[in-house]
């Protein structure tokens, strides 16, 4: 590598770093001190928790490795804010998170700057390329955390019987979800299939920027022609499948799908209450009846409810690879996290009618809500997880896990991309995940 893009690499990540850890500090700006300890669900942790885990992460990683002389801030951080990397050091069980009320949040922000200071410290005396793209790596997965952040604190704050709002609606925000009273309903693009030839198609990442382990090696597949819905589905669809009788028809459901419903009672996806015909949903920016949300994509549905979803409407879910084929090449804008929106809106209309090109036809592919495909998560072929501890970020969960793509509104927009993986596994619902229809 020259002098010159190393050293332009080294300003990119050191921005990178510093306005990543900045926005970590004003997505908890609207917390209390009480709201960032909690932990509503076995799958989410305490804000926190994640503010403590991220700085974690560059101490582990970059500084005991690459910054001489350093010192930890404290011995016992060292295992109590590990998540999962068992080669690493012991760790505390995941739902004893909530039980952290020492160390202190203020404790926990001396922690971060304790960290912010010493990774300056290494900028300025020169981070080898290993020590860069480790702080790039842990830049990623402090965006992660932010992305979960928020989603941990929308399942804290729907489970508080006072149904609090992480940001009370806006003006801006009525554009997210207008009212009735205010006006005509919101109106969404018609949905409509665009038409891919497939063929032998490369995905994965493609060139020098980062990415993730999992994305790689790029590699070729064989598509047949498909069609994709040119937007998500939204809420409003979404209800006539429960109005329909949905979730009373065994025959809509995989086996393991129907079990979940019965065993969890589903009847609606997570943050809906009320019954048919008077559904209010919950969202960061409060509750709001169906009416102000029917045009805008539904979200947190289970992987089950999204397959469930797609048989009624006699289609299918995407593979991951046609929602990448798709995607590839598009510029990543939506409403990303940076909109600061915090609620999946409606699709614009298609700008011409008279659209050439069927991959422009798309709408919403990145942003709004993460989009479930029928792709298990699995690796790819030559796939080589990072070496040391790090090699357990992602390959270990490569079992009983369903692929996700595209991102969505609580995602930073420089975290995502056309060949990005997310993963969970199929009952999980706190996450914004949605729906994409797809047709052979
Ligand atoms: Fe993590």
């Amino acid at each position: 590598m020259s002098t010159i893009s190393s050293l332009a690499q080294h300003i990119d990540i050191s921005a990178r770093f510093r306005s990543t850890r900045q926005r970590t500090l004003a997505l908890i700006e609207p917390l209390t001190p009480e709201d960032m300890m909690v932990q509503s669900s076995p799958d989410a942790s305490p804000a926190k928790w994640h503010l403590a885990h991220t700085s974690w992460f560059f101490e582990s990683f970059v500084l005991r490795e690459f910054l001489h002389g350093y010192e930890v801030f404290h011995p016992d951080f060292v295992w109590l804010f590990n998540s999962y990397y068992q080669s690493f050091a012991a760790f505390p069980e995941k739902r004893l998170r909530s039980s952290f009320s020492r160390p202190a949040l203020a404790e926990i922000l001396r922690y971060r700057q304790h960290v912010d200071e010493a990774v300056e410290r290494l900028f300025n005396s020169g981070a080898e390329p290993e020590a860069l793209k480790r702080i790039e790596l842990g830049a990623n997965h402090e965006e992660q955390h932010q992305e979960l952040l928020l989603t941990d604190i929308l399942h804290a704050f729907f489970t508080n019987p006072l149904r609090p709002a992480y940001k009370p609606e806006t003006v801006e925000a009525d554009e997210v979800a207008p009212s009735a009273e205010k006006g005509p309903q919101q109106k969404t693009a018609p949905l409509r299939f665009a038409d891919f030839p497939g063929g032998l198609v490369e995905v994965g990442h493609n060139g020098e920027s980062f990415c993730f382990d999992n994305e790689l090696q790029r590699h070729r597949v064989w598509l047949d022609p498909y069609s994709l819905a040119t937007r998500p589905v939204t809420c409003g669809e979404y209800a006539e499948f429960i109005a329909e009788g949905g979730y009373q028809r065994p025959e809509l459901w995989l086996s393991a799908g129907w079990d979940a419903v019965q065993h969890n009672g589903w009847r609606a996806p997570l943050y809906w209450s009320g019954e048919v015909g008077k559904w209010n949903l919950f969202t960061l920016r409060g509750e709001f009846p169906l009416s102000r949300m029917e045009t805008a994509p539904v979200s947190h549905v289970s992987y089950f409810e999204a397959d469930a979803y797609a048989r009624w409407a006699r289609c299918r879910l995407p593979t991951e690879f046609e929602w990448e084929a798709a995607a590839e090449g598009r510029p990543v804008e939506g409403n990303l996290l940076d909109s600061g929106r915090l609620v999946p809106a409606a699709a614009s209309s298609p700008a011409s009618e008279l659209v050439q090109d069927q991959s422009s036809m798309q709408r919403q592919q990145f942003g709004d809500c993460w989009e479930w495909t029928a792709s298990a998560y699995l690796s790819y072929p030559g796939f080589r997880p990072l070496p040391g501890s790090l090699g357990e970020y992602n390959g270990k969960f490569m079992s009983g896990q369903m692929v996700l793509r595209g991102g969505s509104c609580v995602t930073p927009a420089a975290h995502i991309r056309a060949s990005y993986r997310n993963f969970f596994p199929p009952e999980t619902r706190w996450q914004f995940s949605g729906i994409r229809l797809a047709k052979s």
